[in-house]
């Protein structure tokens, strides 16, 4: 039997060595990347293993979510994560040199390597052939210091891609399809191998787009082949010696099996709140839009803003409608400013953004109330874009850019000829944002201003936890309701007292006072807990006021593992129905912790004050019980290392 392309990766990178069981397995990791809202904390996990220097391949900070420096923390959170990449041998991408995920895939992408990411959209590099996922800071941090990764064993699934896409068809709509038909559910534990004849018709870029979305199907990762057309984008990037042809094997076979006939697709729109909305853009045409933001790690390429570029030339930005622009990187907004396609966007009345993640992350450009804005990023939850009412439609860059000029939602097919842009055969590559490491280090140092906290030290595994039930949520709970990231807190990513504070903020504005008054808390779920993006936060600061177990119907993939990296427990219902039987302030117990963990059992009794007995389930690895009982990851690290 032939091997797929992730068993081809995967096998080459299994760490052999390590201790796995349950279906988990463990890799290898070639390379990590970190960007500023998750990368402090993670080089502070880094720093407190004490390794002299990274040893991965290749390891990347970027800092794009919060270049605004409207305060002195940010510029102390960039000042530490510079010199501590200085200081350890990681490569430095500075301030406006772009969005992690459109850097990465220029300038350091290889095919058939292995990548973490503290950022779940890491996956777009699976569009050059890599096995790259997101991950907890924790994890970088540890895959820094030499450890593998480890992970459930996916399931594999093949999308067949069949014949070319229709006029205005776009890579987004192949991905909003999937979402479509899957659901922001249906890719848990899956890894999604692109194959089938439309594979050759979609550009390094497209192909990026489309597994970046995959992180909204709660996807493992996403991969494509690496053909001939990864060559050439990696000839004009100037990095063709790093090419390797990474096909499936003909008789490879697959766990499951998706088929997308390209031709039959149409442009198609997330609804608000949730990226599996999806909608035909028809069905929605005419409706008054008020903002329209191009941009993100999703559909920021060159490709994408020379087709918006063209679509804008000789036109206006209707005027009740708000149209900005983010280059997804400095390569791609410098060869639009060569090539005089910037001041095709900026005469139409388009407003410039920097080269970073922005509105993306609700860092500015917040919709007016009540507001509908048109966006080409891949999540639209509620309240992500800084205002709380405002409804976020999801779109390729074709119809935000043609709505944006009609002030109301259009569908691209009435606007006239499909746009078509070539591949450039050079890329304009000018590296000098990014700050290279350096073989002598000693003599760094690493500049900690007041914005950088020490982090907190916890105790190993208790054998009994008493503790209240601090918050009940219902179903879907994303890191961003457990966690907000606006404005005005992402400066303080490596201010953990002053995070907690605003934690589950705008689900229960009480919370954070009533964990803090509690000590010790118990949080009770419904599914798919801890959806969304990679924030580690969503559990460190959860840990920091005193939460020892979530008890859920079901878990988010990273948020899980990241609930154990900080020593949380993560427990299932065994009877769904149960969770109506816990409430708000209920006095309840978990005894025979270290017990249960020590001898594996997978059966937990829950009573609470009255006597009532729950029964949880969980179904943790051999390595997970160990670093529950060693209090969490970085304990468990330190003590094995
Ligand atoms: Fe940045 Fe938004 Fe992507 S925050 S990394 S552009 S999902």
């Amino acid at each position: 039997m032939g091997l797929n392309i992730v068993e081809k990766i995967l096998q080459n990178h299994l760490a052999t060595d390590a201790k796995t069981d349950a279906g988990e397995i463990a890799l290898n990791i070639d390379y990590t990347l970190t960007q500023d809202s998750t990368g402090t904390l993670a080089y502070l996990q880094f720093e407190s293993l004490n390794i002299p220097k990274v040893k991965t391949k290749l390891s990347v900070s970027f800092v794009d979510h919060n270049t605004l420096q409207a305060g002195f923390e940010n510029a102390d959170d960039h000042k530490y994560l510079q010199t501590v990449a200085e200081k350890y041998g990681i490569n430095f991408s500075r301030p406006g040199n772009g969005i992690c995920h459109q850097v990465f895939l220029e300038r350091f992408a290889v095919p058939g390597m292995t990548l973490i990411g503290s950022d779940s959209h890491t996956p777009t590099a699976g569009g050059m052939g890599m096995i790259a996922i997101g991950a907890g800071g924790l994890n970088i941090a540890v895959a820094m210091a030499g450890k593998p990764y480890f992970l459930k064993q996916p399931k594999v699934c093949k999308v067949e891609l069949v014949g070319e896409l229709a006029p205005w068809a776009t890579a987004k709509d192949i991905i909003l399809e999937l979402l479509k038909r899957l659901s922001v559910k249906g890719g848990v534990n899956t890894i999604f191998e692109y194959t089938g004849s439309g594979v050759k018709n979609l550009s390094v870029p497209e192909r990026a787009t489309i597994t970046n979305m995959g992180a909204e199907l709660g996807a493992t990762t996403s991969i494509f082949p690496s053909d001939e057309v990864t060559k050439e984008f990696l000839k004009a990037q100037g990095r063709e010696d790093v090419w390797t042809e990474l096909i499936a094997d003909s008789d490879a076979a697959y766990d499951e099996e998706v088929v997308i006939d390209l031709s039959a697709l149409e442009p198609l729109v997330a609804k608000p709140h949730s990226p599996d909305n999806v909608v035909p853009v028809k069905e929605l045409e005419g409706t008054v839009i008020n903002q329209v933001f191009i941009g993100s790690c999703t559909n920021s390429s060159y490709m994408d803003l020379m087709k918006v570029a063209a679509i804008l030339k000789g036109k206006n930005v209707h005027p009740n409608v708000s149209l900005a622009i983010a280059p997804g990187s400095k390569q791609v907004f410098t060869m639009l400013a060569e090539n005089g396609a910037l001041a095709d966007i900026i005469n139409s009345g388009a407003r410039i953004l920097e080269s970073a993640c922005g509105p993306c992350i609700g860092m500015g450009q917040a919709p007016q109330s009540a507001g509908i804005s048109l966006r080409t990023n891949n999540r639209n939850f509620k309240g992500r874009s800084g205002t709380a009412d405002a409804g976020i439609y999801l779109v390729s860059p074709e119809v935000a850019a043609v709505s944006a000029i009609n002030g109301v939602v259009t569908d691209p097919r009435t606007f006239g000829e499909p746009i078509i842009v070539e591949m450039p055969e050079k890329f304009l590559t000018n590296d000098n944002m990014i700050i290279k490491p350096r073989e002598d280090s000693k003599e760094v140092e690493v500049v900690r201003g007041p914005n950088i906290k020490a982090l907190k030290k916890y105790e190993d595994m208790e054998e009994q936890i008493s503790a209240k039930v601090v918050l009940k949520v219902e179903d879907n709970i994303t890191t961003d309701d457990i966690m907000p990231s606006n404005a005005s807190l992402l400066p303080f990513r490596s201010n953990i007292p002053h995070l907690a504070n605003f934690c589950f903020a705008g689900v229960d504005p009480d919370f954070s006072e009533r964990a803090k008054q509690a000590e010790n808390g118990f949080i009770i779920a419904g599914d798919n807990y801890g959806q969304g993006s990679s924030r580690e936060h969503a559990a460190l600061v959860p840990r920091f006021l005193g939460i020892r177990a979530v008890i859920a119907k079901s878990f988010a993939r990273i948020h899980y593992d990241n609930l154990i990296n900080m020593g949380i427990l993560p427990l299932n219902f065994a009877n769904e129905a149960d969770y109506d039987k816990l409430d708000l302030n209920a006095e309840v117990q978990i005894k025979d912790i270290k017990s249960n963990l020590e001898q594996a059992k997978d059966k937990w009794i829950l009573t609470t004050n009255e006597g009532t007995e729950i029964e949880l389930k969980s179904d943790f690895s051999a390595r997970q019980r160990d670093v529950l009982l060693a209090g969490g990851l970085l304990n468990y690290t330190k003590k094995n290392q």
